[in-house]
């Protein structure tokens, strides 16, 4: 009998069941529940689904209990869909919504899902800002507050993080014992969106991204097999989980490498008007080709343009990894006169939680992502197509529109090199790379349309003249990106080795499509984009 037992499995050396065909043709997905302690057969509503083709409804209430299980008109699950952070997110409305207390709950929950054709989503810090991106509207939402356990291991080497944390429960955590991890910036972002696209941090520079620092992968697979991915277990699935989002497994836990960190750290931002901005310019560029020489400094530079008052800001982020007050690589930034000031010694939590402040919840949410080569042309170029584009739907209701602007420096890339290399496509000949985060927020559903064609006009200029200046660099950054780009298309020399190992762990595309929200093995999430 082929009973894919998550026990057996523990207990067989790697080595025998990493073979070519890890799902074989004819699994039996009841088989499989079964071995899950799920028999089909004795729950009614499911017992006749296996030869239905489509569901009516997700009966899966039967086999959790209640208690794990919300739907329409609980007010619990009104909380669940409150918590996302854009409306957009909150307008998809799921059949249910499964807070599972384990892996093995989450591999019923795609057994089920397999069994009745019944489409799922899951969610960990709800920050992802299309719809349908971490919710299944008529499926299944998989939400993770009953799995936010962190626990280090003895040599406290190791973070065991579920992912029901948030970056603020992760970095208040660890920061009882003096150690950080390779994590989010903001606060109330959680571990598994964040991580498994990427994940820019303030320690990028020493220690590359966070998908770079995980030292293994706790995930469900498409057969409900629960596998540990490491470097040297399921090695190729390991690489695809460091950068491919949630295409080949749901992570249930994310066992990440620790480092050193002190009590406090050095952060906050400078702000300028227009009047400073091409000295910000020159010191974003200097940092970013520079940050070899100190990368223990990190930066940002978010644009914005004030709807109240017309006025035009950039804001310098700079963090420091040590509590050093005037680290003399922020000597340029320091030199630039700014109207604003907060940086400060504090803590890593604190730096996240006024980020976060920033970025409050319960509005409509847009955000574009594109590169090119570092070059003070095209950073200028940014700064002027911009407020150009902002200016041209400032009076939409409630608009705040930013695009913040980094560099994925040569450190970075050359971190992103470690235990055989991340999924993403780019490397230390790339660099330095001008990354921007095009963002807005607003309030009306009726200024979607045309919200979305300045977004969309200032990713096509930039594109186009990136190509006019030869600085041309087609990645684009998952977490950063609108439904209308291909992510995974973006990737390079990635793609097809990708495609081969979801073709091995997930011979009939549950992740492609039974989970079909965010960003897919094939093209973007919303095809033929009307906003070009
Ligand atoms: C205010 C704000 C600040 C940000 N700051 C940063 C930053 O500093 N650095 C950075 O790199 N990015 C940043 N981002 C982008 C952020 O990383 C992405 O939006 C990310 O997807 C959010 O992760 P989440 O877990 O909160 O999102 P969710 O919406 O919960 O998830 C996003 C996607 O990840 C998938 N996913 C979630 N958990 C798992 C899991 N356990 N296994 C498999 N797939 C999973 C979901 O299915 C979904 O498709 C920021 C975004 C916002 C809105
Ligand atoms: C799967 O297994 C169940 C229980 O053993 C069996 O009744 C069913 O016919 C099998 N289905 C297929 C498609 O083989
Ligand atoms: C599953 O449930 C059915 C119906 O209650 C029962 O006949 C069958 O023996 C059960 N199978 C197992 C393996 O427990
Ligand atoms: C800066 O903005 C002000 C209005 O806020 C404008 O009058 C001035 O011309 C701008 N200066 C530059 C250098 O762009
Ligand atoms: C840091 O530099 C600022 C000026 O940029 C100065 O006012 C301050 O005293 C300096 N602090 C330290 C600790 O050197
Ligand atoms: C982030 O900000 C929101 C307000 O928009 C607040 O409700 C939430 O508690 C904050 N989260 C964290 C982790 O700081
Ligand atoms: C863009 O990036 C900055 C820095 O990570 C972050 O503060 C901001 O919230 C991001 N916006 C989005 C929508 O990702």
């Amino acid at each position: 009998m082929r009973i894919p037992s998550t026990v057996l499995l523990s207990l067989m050396p790697a080595g025998i069941v990493a073979q070519d065909v890890f799902e074989p043709a004819d699994f039996n997905v009841t088989e499989a529940l079964l071995a899950n302690g799920v028999n089909v057969s004795a729950v009614p509503d499911l017992a006749g689904l296996a030869e239905r083709s489509l569901l009516s409804g997700c009966s899966i209430a039967l086999i959790f209990g209640d208690a794990k299980v919300e739907t329409q008109g609980e007010s619990a699950y009104d909380a669940t869909i409150d918590y996302f952070w854009s409306t957009q997110q909150r307008d998809a409305k799921p059949y249910c919504v499964i807070k599972p207390d384990q892996a093995t709950d989450v591999s019923t929950v795609v057994l089920v899902s397999r069994l009745t054709q019944c489409p799922f989503a899951v969610r960990s810090g709800g920050h992802a800002a299309f719809k349908g991106a971490s919710s299944a509207d008529g499926g299944i939402t998989v939400t993770f507050e009953n799995m936010r356990d962190i626990t280090l291991s003895t040599d406290k080497k190791i973070a065991a993080i579920q992912p029901g944390n948030l970056w603020y429960d992760i970095y208040t955590n660890l920061q009882q014992h003096n150690l950080a991890v390779v994590g989010g910036r903001v606060s109330a972002i959680g571990i598994g969106g964040l991580t498994t696209g990427g994940g820019i941090s303030y320690f990028a520079n020493q220690h590359g991204w966070a998908c770079d620092n995980v030292a293994s992968f706790e995930v469900v697979t498409a057969s409900g097999i629960i596998v540990n991915a490491s470097p040297t277990s399921y090695s190729e699935l390991y690489w695809a989980l460091r950068g491919g989002g949630n295409n080949f497994g749901i992570v249930t836990k994310f066992n990440l490498e620790t480092f050193a960190h002190g009590p406090q750290m050095f952060g906050g931002q400078r702000r300028f008007f227009n009047t400073s901005f091409p000295a910000a310019i020159d010191a974003f560029i200097n940092l970013g080709v520079n940050s070899a020489g100190d990368p223990k400094a990190a930066q940002f530079i978010a644009i914005t343009l004030n709807a109240a008052s017309g006025i035009k800001v950039a804001i310098a982020e700079l963090e420091y990894a040590d509590p050093v007050l005037n680290a003399s690589i922020f000597l340029e930034y320091r030199a630039i006169p700014a109207f604003s000031d907060t940086t400060q010694l504090n803590t890593l939590a604190y730096f996240t939680q006024q980020l976060n402040n920033s970025n409050p919840k319960g509005y409509r949410e847009t955000f574009w992502t594109a590169s090119s080569k570092l070059d003070r042309e095209m950073v200028q170029f940014v700064f002027d197509v911009s407020f150009e584009e902002f200016a041209n739907i400032i009076d939409v209701q409630g608009i705040v529109p930013a695009n913040t602007l980094q560099v994925i420096t040569i450190p970075q890339l050359e971190q992103m090199q470690k235990k055989g290399g991340n999924a993403l496509g780019i490397s230390p000949a790339d660099g330095p790379i001008f990354l921007i985060n095009l963002s807005t927020r607003w309030d009306l559903v009726a200024d979607d349309a045309r919200v979305m064609q300045a977004n969309a006009n200032v990713i096509r200029r930039f594109h186009k003249e990136a190509k006019r200046r030869n600085m041309v660099n087609d990645y684009l950054y998952m977490n950063y990106a609108s439904q209308y780009q291909d992510v995974i298309g973006s990737y390079g020399g990635s793609v097809e080795r990708l495609k081969s190992v979801a073709k091995k762990y997930d011979p009939t595309e549950v992740y492609q499509r039974l989970q079909p929200g965010y960003f897919k093995l094939h093209g973007a999430p919303v095809e033929n984009s009307p906003y070009v």
